[in-house]
């Protein structure tokens, strides 16, 4: 067994602790005790393993949980989703502590991105306001004009006057999907998410044929031949108060398969499938969510590591624009 000092070394290398977790403890009795002891706040994303949507104080898209992060009267906030989430959020509270159980919880969205590569792009481009979906690094967020998040990406284009030239980073799925709603051409990064780029239209076809009463409920990070066959698209917030609402009573769920959590807990005489991707893999769980684990959010609790630590200059830099975003969402009722 490992001590907590050799575990703390290895930190950077594996990206969480690495201590081994009695078999026999109850985990949400203990993550309970230490949310009380610590006075912490669990902020969980849908996509989220569902035992660790179960024991979160808050669960939500990208949007809710900044806001949650921002408002949060609690001393330490364990987000349980992944690093630019996480990094968000210390820039909106960076008086507060905000820890990851996983520290490797990237995305591949963020990572499609790398701001070095974007600032020499924009340079070329002077005129142009930069939007950055949120999914993206703190260090591109210091390149960027507003944030946006799914849930409020029409209105932040939209507030942007029309004669203004935009670039959209990092997903140009999304930015072609909004090009669409908003008429405008934005310049698109081009970025993806691994995980909503890997549905099979075919396939979903073929589910369609056999299910005629289901619709298709698709993300906008998804393709457009996608899309172009949706039923209803939005963020993951969105999806969940449609299949609420909706009378139907099966849905073909294209974003990643944890929200189904949720829709099956507000619906549980609903069906929800889904949407399966171009291979046999489980390829629709987003594999950087899914490093966050009951164990590793137990142990980060217990040691209040990994810690998110981002300098001044990109906390006060990067923060302009996702400002910029709160303040756009709350006028718009978000
Ligand atoms: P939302 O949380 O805005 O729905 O976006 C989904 C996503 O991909 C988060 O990584
Ligand atoms: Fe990033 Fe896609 Fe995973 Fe969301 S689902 S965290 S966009 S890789």
């Amino acid at each position: 067994m490992q001590t907590l000092e050799t575990a703390r070394t290895k930190l950077d290398k594996r990206g969480f602790l690495d201590l081994e977790v009695d078999p026999t403890l109850d985990l949400y009795e203990e993550i309970n005790k230490l949310k009380k002891e610590k006075n912490a706040v669990i902020l969980a994303h849908y996509y989220q393993d569902s035992d660790i949507q179960d024991i979160a104080d808050y669960i939500g898209d990208s949007l809710g949980l900044a806001q949650q992060a921002a408002s949060t009267s609690a001393d330490l906030i364990v987000f349980a989703g992944v690093h630019f989430m996480a990094e968000t959020a210390k820039m909106l509270n960076p008086g507060k502590k905000v820890i990851l159980p996983d520290l490797k919880a990237g995305c591949s969205l963020a990572e499609s991105c790398p701001a070095p590569l974007f600032a020499k792009f924009k340079e070329k481009y002077p005129d142009h306001v930069v939007v950055s979906y949120i999914n993206c690094t703190a260090d591109l967020k210091v390149l960027t004009d507003i944030c946006c998040t799914s849930t409020n990406a029409k209105y932040i284009i939209d507030s942007i006057p029309a004669d203004k030239p935009i670039i959209f980073a990092p997903d140009k799925n999304l930015g072609a999907y909004l090009n669409k709603v908003t008429g405008r051409n934005m310049l698109l990064w081009d970025g993806a998410c691994m995980v909503h780029e890997i549905f099979s239209k075919e396939k979903i076809v073929k589910i369609k044929e056999r299910h005629p009463n289901a619709l298709l409920i698709a993300h906008p990070e998804c393709e457009a031949h996608i899309l172009e066959i949706a039923d209803h698209i939005g963020s993951t917030t969105s999806l969940l108060k449609y299949t609420l609402k909706s009378p139907a009573t099966e849905f073909i769920v294209a974003t990643e398969a944890g929200i189904i959590h949720q829709m099956q807990k507000a619906s549980p005489n609903k069906t929800f499938i889904a949407a399966p991707p171009e291979n046999n893999c489980a390829c629709n769980e987003c594999p950087h969510m899914r490093l966050n684990t009951l164990e590793k959010l137990y142990l980060c609790m217990k040691y209040e590591l990994p810690e998110i630590l981002l300098s001044d200059e990109v906390i006060e830099k990067g923060r302009v624009c996702i400002d910029r975003m709160m303040e756009i969402s709350a006028k718009a009722g978000l």
